[in-house]
C-alpha cells in the first residue's frame, strides 16, 4: 500500500512520539513558509498528543507563534460545550501554550449550518491556495470505527462534495449535524497523519490494511494514501503485520 506506518507499544510513547513528528513537520516547514498551518483532529483520542505537544513547548518547538491552527471538524454546538472540538483543544493545547486567539480558526458550531460553513470558507480562502483549494501543511485525523474521517461519515453527501472545502453534513445516527473539511481539502495538505489509539479501532485499521475490499470504499480509504502517515498504538495495530517500534 506503500503507507507509512509507526506502531507503538504504549499510547503514551504514541503520543509522545506524534508530537515529535509534528514538530519535526513544522519546524521543516518553517525553514521555507512564516508559517506552519495545521487542521486539528477533534474526539477524544487527540487529547493526550495536544496535552504532550503542549509540554514539549520551549526545548522543543520555540515556534508556536509561528503555527495557524485550525479545525478538521467541529460538532454544532457552542465553544464551552462538553461536546466541542475547539473546547477540547483550548483545555489541552491553546490555553497551556497561551495561543493567541488570533492564531486560531475555530469553525463555528453555535451558528447554524450555513451560517458556519460561510463562515469557514471565508476563512479557508486565507491558507495558501493549491490547485484552487485550501492547502494545509499538516491535516490530523482521527478514524471512527466506521471509517469516518474528520465528519465525513459513509454514506452521506458530503463524502461525495468535490467544489467546496468545508460543508455540513447531518448525520442521522448520531442526530446532530456536523462541520466538516471535505475530501478535495483533506488531500490536498502537503502532510496527513493518523492517529489511532485503543483496541476499538483494530478492525477497521484491519479493513483499511486488509480488506476485505468493500463496494464502497470507506471514508478514510478516500485518502490519498502516499500522504497518509499512521501512527497507531499496538491495540489498534493488533491485526497488523508491521512490528512495534518501541
Ligand atoms: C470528531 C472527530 C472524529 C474523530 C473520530 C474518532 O469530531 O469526533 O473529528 O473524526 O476523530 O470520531 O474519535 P475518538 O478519538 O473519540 O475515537
Amino acid at each position: 500500500m506503500g503507507t507509512k506506518t509507526h506502531i507503538y507499544q504504549a499510547p503514551e510513547t504514541l503520543f509522545r512520539q506524534c508530537a515529535r513528528r509534528i514538530l519535526e513537520l513544522a519546524a521543516s516547514t518553517l525553514q521555507t513558509q512564516d508559517y506552519f498551518h495545521i487542521a486539528l483532529a477533534g474526539g477524544t483520542t487527540p487529547r493526550a498528543l495536544y496535552q504532550q505537544l503542549s509540554r514539549l513547548h520551549s526545548e522543543e518547538f520555540p515556534h508556536w507563534d509561528r503555527v495557524r491552527f485550525y479545525f478538521g471538524d467541529e460538532r454544532n454546538v457552542p465553544p464551552d460545550h462538553q461536546q466541542s472540538n475547539y473546547r477540547m483543544v483550548r483545555e489541552s493545547l491553546f490555553q497551556p501554550l497561551q495561543i493567541k486567539d488570533s492564531a486560531i480558526q475555530r469553525i463555528r458550531g453555535e451558528l447554524s449550518p450555513e451560517e458556519a460553513v460561510s463562515h469557514y470558507r471565508q476563512a479557508l480562502e486565507q491558507l495558501p491556495q493549491e490547485n484552487g483549494t485550501a492547502r494545509f501543511d499538516l491535516v490530523l485525523l482521527g478514524i471512527g470505527a466506521d471509517g469516518h474521517i474528520a465528519s465525513l461519515f459513509p454514506n452521506t453527501p458530503l463524502l461525495q462534495e468535490q467544489q467546496q472545502g468545508i460543508g455540513a453534513s447531518y448525520v442521522d445516527k448520531l442526530e446532530c449535524w456536523r462541520y466538516s473539511l471535505t475530501l478535495p481539502v483533506l488531500n490536498n495538505a502537503r502532510h496527513i497523519i493518523m492517529l489511532v489509539s485503543g483496541a476499538k479501532k483494530a478492525d477497521v485499521v484491519r479493513h483499511v490494511f486488509h480488506g476485505p475490499g468493500t463496494a464502497e470504499p470507506l471514508p478514510v480509504q478516500m485518502l490519498d494514501h502516499d500522504k497518509v502517515e499512521w501512527y497507531l498504538d499496538a491495540d489498534a495495530a493488533r491485526f497488523l503485520d508491521e512490528e512495534c517500534e518501541a
